[in-house]
């Protein structure tokens, strides 16, 4: 079972940075399967632009060549493939170098009813060149849109420079920013789950919750992206994008409505109500760290230093763990625990409600498997929600042992659910900006996050530098135990 398709009025698409990596691995593949599923037909156009000299013909062999590398074999068919090739054409164009602007024009109809979205499938500072040059060859409409991608700066200072570049000539309702964490079904499921249902939200908050767990855990490693991560690191790559976007969803209050800013209003006040970490309690509230070599599942890995584009004496973070509070009615005194890594001994993304225990055991010793309701939302993999709760053991005596309640997505509707990408490309073509991040927001989490750069950077100078290591395939350093540990509380093992 799965939901209805919503038509997509034709469209022209143009795709600035059509010869990379992310085109081929997820723009194409994605587009192929809404294609196949009929959402659009061959009155739409896929523009691809980018500096290498290609032709239409060329572009259309790398449509083809990404379908048959990243679409799953049962949904290669060779007539929609061809007709879905059709609709791709190219013109090449140095966004840098006016003399060696591209014409679309040529490309582009000027129809108002047919859909115009301009994809920035490039590195952050070309978007400001290319935000001018699709104003100054006169390609802005009121009603384009342009769809960006992280990242969307390193500190709070460049996203800002971001934002301020793009909104010289797109409006915010016409910026799309993607996150992919936000196409995710299991993601957009915690607005489901939270306010389709009557049950949880009375027990959703500092009454009922002790504690609230989120994990991002990766078994790969940086994957020939050594150069990238080595400036990024964990904290920008993982946390302030992904895993706070799952960590507002969670906890914001209900929104008005499903109107986009009614949502990303209320997530917006969950970032801003993050509490300060004060630079002294820094390194008590976030522990970092870097894989050595290890093994995951019997395969020995070489540790993040070894990894091709990684300096020998990095001091970059594999792994982040944290404490923090939200300053809310909601939330009050309610600790949030996250951890993100890579190398780690499974991939698991998750968020953890642990409820507080029953006010009075009334069973003695018999009771000693007692313990605190947990309910689990998976985001990946094996979508779904698990309720732990104790029941009693079958037999003369009352003793309790702890059982758990499974919801799975594939078992329950029978489908995978969809890649994110295919969700989040149609609701830009579809005009639906509520799971796109808003400027606003990535501003509050990147103020956030901004001073735990600036404290190490600080601690960096001054040869301070709290890095911790962890074994490839572990959970993580010694001290990210001991950040839980501290609180008489523990790690759940997903
Ligand atoms: C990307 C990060 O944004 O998200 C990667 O740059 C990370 O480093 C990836 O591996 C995780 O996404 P997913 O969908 O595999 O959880």
């Amino acid at each position: 079972m799965s939901s209805c398709i919503i038509p997509v009025q034709p469209f022209d698409y143009v795709v600035f940075g059509a010869t990379g990596d992310l085109t081929k691995r997820k723009l194409i593949p994605a587009l192929y399967h809404r294609f196949k599923d009929g959402q659009f037909d061959e009155e739409s156009r896929i523009i691809g632009v980018s500096r290498t000299p290609w032709s239409d013909a060329d572009f259309q062999k790398v449509a083809k060549e990404s379908i048959a590398e990243f679409v799953e074999k049962e949904y290669q068919d060779k007539k929609t493939i061809d007709r879905f090739a059709s609709i791709f054409s190219y013109v090449p164009n140095d966004v840098t170098d006016p003399a060696k602007w591209g014409d679309l024009s040529k490309k582009l109809r000027n129809d108002p009813k047919i859909v115009r979205a301009f994809y920035l499938a490039i590195a952050p500072d070309l978007f400001g060149p290319t935000c001018e040059y699709i104003a100054k060859q006169k390609y802005y409409r009121r009603d384009a849109r342009v769809v960006i991608e992280k990242p969307l700066g390193h500190d709070l200072g460049s996203s800002i420079q971001i934002n301020d570049e793009v909104s010289k000539i797109f409006k915010e309702d016409q910026v799309y920013r993607i996150d992919h964490y936000l196409g995710k079904e299991t993601v957009q499921n915690l607005i489901v789950f939270r306010f389709a249902n009557g049950i949880f939200e009375p027990v959703w908050n500092n009454r009922f919750v002790d504690h609230v767990q989120i994990t991002g855990a990766e078994t790969v490693g940086v994957e020939g992206r050594g150069g990238y991560f080595e400036q990024a690191g964990i904290l920008r790559d993982m946390v302030q994008n992904h895993l706070f976007q799952v960590v507002s969803l969670a906890s914001m209050e209900p929104p008005i409505s499903m109107d986009p800013d009614a949502v990303r209003d209320e997530k917006l006040k969950v970032l801003k109500a993050l509490r300060t970490i004060p630079a002294s309690e820094m390194d008590a509230h976030v522990v970092r760290a870097q894989y050595a070599a290890g093994s995951i599942a019997g395969k020995k890995v070489p540790g993040y230093r070894e990894e091709p584009g990684v300096s020998r004496n990095s001091q970059t973070e594999t792994y982040v763990a944290m404490k923090f509070f939200i300053d809310s009615w909601r939330w009050a005194g309610v600790p949030f625990y996250l951890r993100s890594g890579k190398r780690m001994p499974k991939r698991v993304t998750e968020i953890a409600i642990h409820f507080k225990e029953a006010p009075h055991l009334l069973f003695g010793k018999r009771g000693e498997g007692i313990k605190p309701n947990v309910l689990a939302i998976r985001i990946q993999p094996d979508e779904g929600i698990t309720l732990n709760f104790g029941s009693k053991l079958p037999g003369p005596a009352m003793e309790v042992a702890p059982v758990s309640m499974e919801f799975r997505y594939g078992s329950s509707f029978g489908v995978e659910p969809p890649e994110a990408y295919e969700r989040l490309i149609l609701d830009c073509l579809l005009g639906d900006n509520t799971l796109f991040t808003r400027a606003d927001e990535v501003e509050a989490s990147w103020t956030w996050i901004s001073r735990i750069h600036q404290h190490w950077a600080e601690q960096s100078a001054m040869g301070n530098a709290q890095l911790a290591t962890y074994a490839a395939g572990s959970w993580g350093p010694e001290a990210a135990e001991r950040l839980l540990a501290a609180d008489h509380r523990a790690w759940r093992r997903p």
